[in-house]
């Protein structure tokens, strides 16, 4: 397999870098930062999620965000939906594609979104039907497929499992996610060859948390596998609320440095999500994990 010469990466910050923030950041805040990601190139970025507030309450603002944002045409602007309820705000909110958020894990499951695998399947179900009715595009996301904070170790023929069945719903892509940060290279190649023998590895996106300093290093053995989209969150903000422990995404500017530095064009530019990463550090009151984005913010400031 070719390592891809093109990289799509899905900018997470303002849902999966935020959800976890225990302190409600002003809705202002979050529409600039989606404003200064869409100014910076990306061409996806995960802007929001419309679940239970009383699950998630720094999403409980997502209608007011979508509404507020400058959208640039050819960005698609993804939402979180878990049920037909969330769908029906992602819908009114103008979303361009909608996420769905299974597991591959039973235990996870029913921390995150209160019902089985099978379960949720199910409720996606009309979500995906609605999804597709409405014309917008569809992502499946694989919580847990390298490792699980409630019941560890996670069979390869579970993800691949999940995949199936959201092929069958009509995903357009589907996220291989290590939400715990725990999996290593060698076990990343063993999942992502698993799920590219049914899924074209095209529709696939990689999506890694950085908790054992492992992401990097999960990325090249996703490329070599064939992989071209990948998750990450500026400064290198995030962490889900039902993993405890599990630290941020890959950070982004790292993702950068390391693709743009292998001659793989990403269309972002990362200068500006230096400048990104630091002042959304700033507003958090606290140094964001980016190792190259530090380390490329004190030069510039030297
Ligand atoms: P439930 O309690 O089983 O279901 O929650 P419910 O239908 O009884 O709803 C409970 C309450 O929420 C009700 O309100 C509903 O109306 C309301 P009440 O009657 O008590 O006042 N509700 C909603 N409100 C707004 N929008 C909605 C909605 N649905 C119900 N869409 C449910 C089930 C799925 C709703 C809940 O478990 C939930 O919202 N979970 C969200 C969990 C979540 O967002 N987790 C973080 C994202 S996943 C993640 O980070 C992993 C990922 O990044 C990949 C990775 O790293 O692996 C994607
Ligand atoms: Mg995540």
């Amino acid at each position: 397999m070719t390592t891809p010469n093109k990289v799509k990466i899905v900018e997470v910050a303002p849902r999966d870098g935020l959800q976890n923030e225990k302190q409600f950041i002003p809705t202002n805040v979050k529409v600039e930062l989606i404003d200064r990601l869409t100014q910076a190139g990306f061409s996806n970025i995960e802007a929001t999620s419309f679940v239970s507030p009383k699950w998630v309450p720094q999403m409980a603002d997502g209608a007011e965000v979508m509404a507020a944002i400058n959208r640039r045409p050819g960005t698609l602007y993804s939402v979180l939906a878990p049920n037909m309820r969330g769908f029906d705000a992602a819908l009114a909110a103008g979303a361009d594609e909608i996420v769905i958020f299974g597991a591959a894990s039973e235990a996870f499951s029913q921390a995150n979104i209160n019902c089985s695998i099978a379960e949720s399947i199910a409720r996606f179900e009309p979500v995906a039907e609605a999804v597709k009715a409405a014309g917008l595009r569809l992502r499946g996301s694989i919580s847990c497929a390298l490792g699980c904070p409630y019941q560890g170790e996670v069979e390869i023929a579970s993800v691949v499992d999940v995949a199936r069945r959201y092929l069958a719903l009509g995903c357009d892509e589907i996220d291989v996610c290590d939400t715990i940060g725990v999996g290593t290279p060698v076990q990343v190649e063993r999942v992502m060859k698993a799920v590219t023998e049914i899924v074209d590895p095209s529709c696939i996106a990689g999506h890694f948390h950085d908790t054992y300093g492992q992401s990097l290093a999960n990325i090249l053995a996703s490329l070599q596998a064939g992989i071209s989209i990948y998750h990450a969150s500026v400064a290198g903000l995030g962490g889900c609320p039902y993993a405890k422990g599990a630290t941020g995404n890959v950070a982004t500017e790292d993702v950068l440095y390391m693709l743009h530095g292998m001659g793989i064009e990403t269309g972002v530019d990362l200068d500006a999500v230096i400048d990104i990463g630091q002042w959304i550090a700033g507003h958090l009151g606290r140094k964001g994990s980016s190792r190259a984005g530090n380390a490329l913010a004190a030069r510039q400031a030297a």
